[in-house]
């Protein structure tokens, strides 16, 4: 499974690319906003940025909804660097352009995905991403999991290339229960990746290990 981290912060995709897992970067309107990127030239300038740090793929999201639109920003967004892949809205023109571009070689990631019928139509379509939102599923009472458990079964049945990239995580559950039902990709934000590698006990036992380990020195030394 790849470990992609869904933020627009410099600091925080080179945070986790140090941790030496990093394969790629998501991204989103709402999170370029987070950082205050705005204007056409910064964030085609950001998107470069991110793109020099990571080599695995960045997903960079068309702000338009009508075909002509996505088209003309989405090749421009893949024109900025060959690891980028165009992140379009599920929605129809969103439909005809991830045709469009999967018929011109160009890579991209459907994003807003709430159902298996979104995700056999994205397939169709070619994407090489589907994004379903699993952490804004379970905010309205349903399971975000159990989509995707629902969409890989689909996906191996029909044996669609499209990889399940499950957005919208919100905590370490969900990355370890995304890997369980067979999501090829997890994005996640920092703090749920760092919430992977934390357990009471494993602070507990390095705690006392460093304790004896101290004893028995200052033992020696006296
Ligand atoms: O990648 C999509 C993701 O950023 C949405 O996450 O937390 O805004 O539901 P969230």
């Amino acid at each position: 499974m790849k470990f992609f981290i869904d933020t627009a912060s410099l600091d925080q995709i080179k945070e986790a690319k140090d941790l030496g897992i990093l394969d790629g970067v998501t991204t989103n309107p709402s999170l370029m906003a987070k950082e205050g990127i705005s204007g056409d030239k910064n964030v085609m300038e950001h998107y470069r940025a991110i793109c020099e740090i990571v080599d695995g793929d960045v997903s960079a999201e068309v702000i338009s909804t009508d075909f002509k639109g996505m088209v003309e920003e989405g090749e421009r967004l893949s024109d900025l660097a060959p690891n980028i892949v165009v992140k379009i809205p599920m929605i129809k023109d969103g439909i005809k352009a991830m045709s469009y571009f999967t018929d011109r070689g160009i890579r991209t990631n459907c994003t807003l995905v709430f159902s298996a019928g979104q995700a056999i139509i994205a397939a169709k379509a070619g994407a090489t991403y589907l994004s379903p939102f699993i952490g804004r599923i379970d905010d309205i009472s349903w399971d975000g999991v159990e989509l995707i458990k629902d969409i890989a079964e689909i996906y191996a049945i029909q044996g669609f290339d499209t990889q399940i990239l499950a957005a919208s995580i919100r905590n370490a559950k969900h990355i370890v229960d995304s890997a369980r039902a067979g999501a090829d990709v997890v994005t996640c934000p920092l703090s749920a990746i760092l919430g992977l590698l934390k357990h009471p006990l494993t602070d507990i036992g390095l705690e006392q290990f460093l304790a004896d380990h101290k004893k028995v020195n200052e033992l020696l030394l006296k």
